[in-house]
């Protein structure tokens, strides 16, 4: 038995059968499916553990600290962070951004001020920094990408006026906050984060300030993490950026346990998000103090089983190696995009090899709607991918196009699963013909 079958039998839910056919799970971008540690790892804490953390001084609440807290130095670990107080737990990538947007972006981001994105974001990157921008007067712009996905980020190499300034840079005096993604979601492309950031000059702090009084002129970069975690190893510190967010179930573990890492004196400037239970030092009629980081930002009670499935997941893809999972799952992107590209019917958005990239494929069939194509492919084969705009709006208006279907792999994915899938692309435009 190879590595990749024994690594098969981790994930239950990949023996599952579908339409009388083995399930070919090509819908990873949207979630991971869950190895059995992690599962484990969930319902061992409700069977064993569970109670309130932070809370009590009884035993299974020490427990249920002890697995939040231990978690929360293995994220930190993880990712290099400096320490496990820039680790803070959110529900997910989407809360992580959401939270940056209102903690940091609201009281910061001043009139004539912008924020600078991608046209690649996902909706959760784009619509809080939209959102701000409307709020406080800013200007909000997005970084092109040129026709084989990738970001036109070279001085004067942008089209789009709208992204560079006079003197054709993407960031300027007036940028107060970047915000772009590690990879996309739908082209698969990976960015040059430390070669982008490399222009940017670090985000100074005055000494006891808060982010009202910061001076102009130093972005604060924002990285989503979200399709990166699943395939890269990634180091925060190495990439240069100030906050960095992932959702833990794209990533192996539940749902419901997300990232949001942040430098430290930064987040400590920063207002609490969420206000309740859990974020305080005192409350009375009087006032309130708060907590310092990370609990002042984790208001309320935790997903705690989530957390402890997180650190199952983290486990699970230490043993396995990022190695292991990017030979695996980018021999398979080549063959995909190689023979993809072979079918005259078929247009691929985004790099057309391996090369910076992670093994999502987003594709058209001419003259056959995605959803048509997700359908056939579903009831016929078994096979799962996504079809229509994946939460990027703004890239599918750039590309012209309503929507699109998307193959996105794992590790876990075969071979033999990418031969069913080119065969069952070319039944289906037999079929439709
Ligand atoms: C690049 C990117 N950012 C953010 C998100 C949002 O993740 P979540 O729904 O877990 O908050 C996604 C989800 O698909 C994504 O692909």
């Amino acid at each position: 038995m190879s590595d990749q079958q024994k690594t098969r039998k981790d994930f239950p839910l990949l023996q599952r059968r579908i339409n009388g056919k083995p399930l070919i799970y090509f819908d990873n971008a949207a979630t991971s499916q869950k190895p059995q540690k992690v599962i484990d790892a969930v319902s061992g804490f409700y069977q064993n553990h569970n109670a309130n953390i932070h809370r009590g001084i009884h035993t299974l609440a020490e427990e249920a600290t002890d697995i939040y807290e231990n978690v929360r130095n293995q994220v930190a670990k993880y990712i290099n962070a400096n320490s496990p107080e820039e680790v803070i737990f959110v529900r997910n990538t989407t809360e992580a951004l959401n939270l940056v947007a209102y903690s940091f972006g609201r009281p910061s981001v001043l009139k004539k001020d912008e924020i600078v994105t991608t046209i690649m974001e996902h909706h959760s990157n784009f619509l809080p920094w939209r959102e701000l921008a409307l709020e406080n007067g800013a200007a909000l712009k997005a970084i092109d990408i040129d026709n084989g996905g990738r970001l036109m980020i070279k001085t004067g190499e942008n089209k789009n006026e709208d992204t560079k300034n006079k003197k054709g840079r993407i960031f300027n005096h007036g940028t107060k906050i970047i915000a772009l993604t590690q990879a996309s979601n739908v082209l698969g492309t990976v960015n040059p984060i430390k070669e982008i950031l490399s222009s940017v000059p670090p985000y100074t702090l005055n000494a006891g300030s808060s982010p009202r009084t910061q001076s102009r002129g130093y972005p604060l970069v924002v990285v989503d993490g979200a399709q990166a975690v699943p395939h890269l190893r990634v180091n925060v510190r190495e990439l240069g950026c100030d906050f960095y967010a992932f959702s833990g179930h794209k990533m192996f573990a539940p749902m419901g346990a997300g990232v949001l890492w942040g430098r430290r004196e930064i987040l400590e400037l920063m207002p609490p998000f969420l206000f309740g239970g859990g974020m305080i030092k005192n409350v009375s009629l009087a006032g309130a103090e708060y907590a310092e980081v990370p609990a002042k930002f984790e208001a309320g009670t935790p997903s705690v089983a989530d957390v402890a499935g997180l650190g199952a997941a983290i486990e699970y893809l230490e043993e396995i190696g990022y190695e292991e999972i990017a030979n695996c799952e980018l021999s398979n992107c080549e063959l995909l995009l190689g023979e993809l590209q072979k079918i005259p019917e078929v247009t691929i958005y985004g790099p057309k090899t391996t090369k910076d990239r992670v093994a999502t494929i987003s594709f058209n069939v001419r003259d056959i709607h995605p959803h048509d194509v997700a359908q056939f492919l579903n009831d016929n084969y078994g096979i799962a991918v996504r079809a229509g705009q994946h939460c990027a709006g703004p890239l599918h208006e750039r590309l012209g196009i309503p929507a699109s279907v998307r193959a996105s792999l794992a590790f876990y994915n075969t071979e033999g699963e990418i031969r069913v899938f080119l065969t069952a692309i070319k039944d289906l435009i037999r079929v439709f013909k």
